[in-house]
């Protein structure tokens, strides 16, 4: 039976981390578990700094936005500690040791399920829940903090909708997502966008200045274009997939050759929205604007969807430790929530394929995707 758990949230923050936090303290308080929260995310465990989660501290944080505990993106074996990124684990297993914990409870995003893999390795009972607003983890459906950065990102579209019109203006949206095109994607279809451009289909910037100018000749006053973060024209696309291969080649030179050229494209990536709205104004003739949506898609309030999927996330983690299923996530799959061994989630991303079902529906209803 378990007595003692440990509970830490790691990697980007979204909408719902303290509903999942309390989900799994109350549960596991019903049981008599002790729960311990460690601070800013793995580092919290190296270094030793904790929280006690009594029972009083969990109330009223179910609507609120952020972690209590902190958040960090420290990994066990890369902490920087003194200038230099040094393998800790050694000092986590210590604290594990040190506080009697039967399991620690990790929430986060890809990132943090492949932290938790090397912490279960090196001999820690680890659970694990799935939080990313890109909702890219592979082997869930869902990943909690999505639907909450759908629904801002859905809003933001819809208040431009009037300005746009106002202006006879082109309005480019860049929404979150990393490397993944889920949010773009969703939020796009909600929201009506007449261009969705996500990392997985790669544009040519040709079809996309076309389908705004025959909207324009066909007398809509406006166009919304929703842009991935990690959109790519296909030039782009065909460049980091050479790169991509050049990275597995058995030549080391190639192979940091093609690291350094990753790391500088994607460097240079970051301004990829705003050079998109320049050239689709000078292409179209049509005013353009660009709203970079950044960090608002991951603040305040979780939706209540959210708050539904944290709690259901959180009492199921507790139901995985009382039966001692640990090295699992919990995933969301159809209607049910069930643990899933967390060797087969880490280091694999879950990408929207070309053909899924959105993908289709989207264009059905007339959405340019610039393929
Ligand atoms: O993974 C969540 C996410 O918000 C991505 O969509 C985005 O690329 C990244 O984190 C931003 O990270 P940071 O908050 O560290 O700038």
């Amino acid at each position: 039976m378990a007595r003692h758990i440990g509970i830490l949230t790691s990697g980007g923050d979204c909408p719902g981390l303290n509903a999942a936090i309390r989900a799994v303290a109350r549960a596991a308080c019903d049981h008599q578990i002790k729960v311990t929260g460690f601070r800013d995310g793995f580092r919290g465990l190296v270094h030793d700094q904790t929280m006690e989660l009594q029972p009083g501290m969990l109330s009223g944080i179910l609507t609120d936005g952020g972690t209590i505990l902190g958040t960090s993106r420290d990994k066990p074996h890369r902490m920087p500690i003194g200038g230099k990124e040094r393998d800790m684990t050694h000092a986590i297993v210590e604290t594990v040791h040190r506080h009697k914990l039967d399991a620690v409870v990790c929430i986060g995003g890809g990132g943090t399920q492949k932290n938790a893999l090397r912490l279960q390795q090196a001999g820690i009972n680890v659970l694990t829940l799935p939080k990313t607003i890109d909702n890219d983890i592979h082997g869930t459906d869902m990943s909690f903090g999505f639907d909450t950065a759908l629904e801002i990102a859905t809003q933001a579209m819809d208040r431009l909708h009037s300005t746009a019109s106002s202006h006879r203006r082109i309005m480019v949206v860049e929404i979150m997502g990393h490397r993944a095109g889920w949010l773009a994607l969703g939020a796009g279809m909600a929201a009506g966008a007449d261009v969705i451009l996500i990392p997985e289909i790669a544009y040519d910037l040709g079809h996309v200045a076309e389908a705004i100018s025959e909207r324009a000749q066909a007398g809509k006053r406006f166009s919304i274009v929703a842009v991935a973060e990690g959109a790519m024209s296909r030039e782009d696309a065909k460049e980091v997939s050479r790169l991509v291969k050049l990275k597995n080649s058995d030549k080391k030179a190639e192979r940091r050759q093609a690291s350094e050229e990753l790391i500088a494209f994607h460097a240079q990536h970051t301004d990829h929205t705003l050079r998109l709205t320049q050239e689709l104004e000078q292409l179209t003739g049509q005013e353009s604007r660009l709203t970079i949506l950044g960090h608002l898609q991951r603040g305040g309030t979780p939706t209540a969807a959210d708050r539904l999927l944290c709690t259901r996330l959180g009492t199921a983690c507790v139901d995985a430790l009382l039966q001692r299923r640990f090295g699992t996530m919990m995933a969301v799959r159809g209607m049910d929530i069930i643990p899933v061994p967390i060797d087969e989630v880490a280091g694999r991303k879950k990408l929207v394929p070309s053909d899924h079902e959105w993908v289709q529906s989207a264009k059905a209803v007339g959405t340019c995707f610039g393929d």
